[in-house]
Formats: structure tokens, sequence, C-alpha cells
């Protein structure tokens, strides 16, 4: 063994420790987004369970963070609401106590969606300007990050489809909310299951297209697929 070579084997086994340390700060980040993610799903579903996605008529990405403060801003945001055919159609005579609570939901859900929003932006800017993000996961993290803001057009373009003519939201853009929430929570959990220490490929490449017909993934995914295929057919 030469002396160049004893001079590089610490610094060798010091670059692999830096980046299992690099890989372990992205899946702990990752998980905390899937977290987050987990709890604005259920916050969409309980919006809709409750029927209260129309309550909030307006798009303010940035101001909409305030809810009203004053007994005159819940008037004027309720008189808002009173405007839209859900009001005039199914909730007549609803009082403001009432609509607080479908309010809330909603305002629930699009704060939600702004924080991850932010959970997910800045440890991303911070990881990849330090240097922690490998570089075939870029493009993955970005279009996810891409992904993400396009749900948020996405959810204003259903909003807007149930305040005229309708009273509730169009079905096709709610389908469409739906994917790309599973989508991704899907990618997040994907890369993140490949950063873990047992994992040989972190992001999707060549060799993670095949999916083997044996596992359990493709079979719970084939099982999936032909219940809701049948539950959806008619006889
Ligand atoms: C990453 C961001 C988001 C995710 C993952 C997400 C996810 C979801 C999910 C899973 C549902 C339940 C869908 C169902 O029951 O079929 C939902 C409902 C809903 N989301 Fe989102 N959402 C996000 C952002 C937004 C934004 C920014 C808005 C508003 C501008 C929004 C508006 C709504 C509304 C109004 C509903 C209820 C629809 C109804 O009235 O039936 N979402 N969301």
């Amino acid at each position: 063994m030469t002396s160049a070579h004893i001079i590089n084997e610490p610094s060798l086994a010091t670059r692999i420790n830096e980046a299992d340390r690099h890989r372990a700060h992205v899946r702990l980040w990752l998980g905390i987004v899937l977290l987050v993610l987990f709890a604005l799903v259920l916050v969409g579903g309980a919006t809709r369970l409750t029927e209260s996605g129309l309550s909030i008529t307006q798009w303010k990405p940035i101001h909409g963070v305030i809810p009203p403060l004053s007994a005159q801003e819940w008037d004027e945001e309720f008189a808002l609401y009173q405007k839209i055919p859900q009001y005039q159609q199914i909730n007549q005579g609803m009082t403001v106590d009432q609509f607080k609570t479908i309010f809330w939901w909603e305002w629930a859900h699009r704060l939600l969606a702004r924080t991850i929003g932010l959970v997910f932006a800045l440890p991303l800017a911070f990881f990849w300007l330090s240097g922690r993000i490998e570089k075939r996961l870029k493009l993955p993290l970005v279009g996810i990050l891409a992904l993400g803001g396009f749900q948020g057009f996405i959810g204003w373009w259903m909003v807007s489809s149930g305040l005229v003519n309708r009273t509730d939201v169009s079905q096709y853009r709610l389908a469409t909310h739906l994917v790309i929430a599973c989508l991704i929570f899907a990618s997040c959990m994907w890369i993140m299951r490949g950063l873990s220490p047992h994992a040989g490929d972190a992001a999707p490449t060549k060799s993670s297209k095949k999916w083997p017909r044996s596992s359990p993934s493709w079979r719970l995914s084939r099982f999936t697929s032909v219940r809701l295929w049948r539950a959806l057919m008619p006889a």
C-alpha cells in the first residue's frame, strides 16, 4: 500500500460518514413533510365531509393567512358566502356561528397547505445550498415542489367551480386534487424510503422502474386496482 493510499483512507471514510449523515438529515426532513402532509390530507377530507370547502370565496395566497378578527370582519366574510348558490339553495338561514365552523375547516386546510409549502421549500433550499442533496435527487425534489405549487392552483380552480351555478365543487376537479395529493405523498415516501440505510436506490432510476411482480407492493397495488375497477364499473 502506498503512502498516498494511507493518507487518503481517513478522508474517504469521513466522506462516506458525511454522505450517510446528509442522507439521514434529508430522510428526517421528508419524514416531517410526510407527517404534515398526512395531517393536511385528513383536514382536506374533513373539509369535504363537513361540506366546508366553499366557505372561503376568495383566493388570497398571502393575506388569507389572517382569519377575520372582529365581529365586523366576520359579517363581511359571511356576506361573501351568502352570495354563492350553496348558501342560497342549501344553507339559507345559517347563523354566523354556524358559518364560523365551516370557515375554520377550510381555513385550517389552506393554512396547512401553506405550511407544507414552507416546510418543504425552506429546508430544500438549505440542503441544496449546503450540498446535502445528491445530484440524482435534485430533479425529483424540485418536481415535488412544483407539484405542490400546482396543487395550490388546482385547489383554487376546484373552489372556483362551486361559486357559480353549482352548490358543490366539480367532481372532476376534486378527483384531480385528490390524485395530485396522492402523487405528492407517494413521491415523498418513495424518496424517503430510498434513502434508508438498507436501500440501494434513492431516486427513480432505470433499475427502480423494474417492479418485481412477486413483490408485496406490486401485489397490493394489483389487488387494490382490480377491486377499485370492479367497484366502479357497472355490473
Ligand atoms: C399540498 C397541498 C394540498 C393537499 C395535499 C390537499 C389535499 C386535499 C385532500 C386529500 C382533500 C380531500 C379530497 C377528497 O375528499 O376527495 C382536499 C380537499 C379540499 N381541498 Fe385540498 N389540498 C391541498 C391544498 C389545497 C389548497 C391550496 C386549497 C384551496 C385553495 C384546497 C382546497 C380544498 C377544498 C376546498 C377541499 C374540499 C373540497 C370539497 O368541498 O368537497 N386544497 N384537499
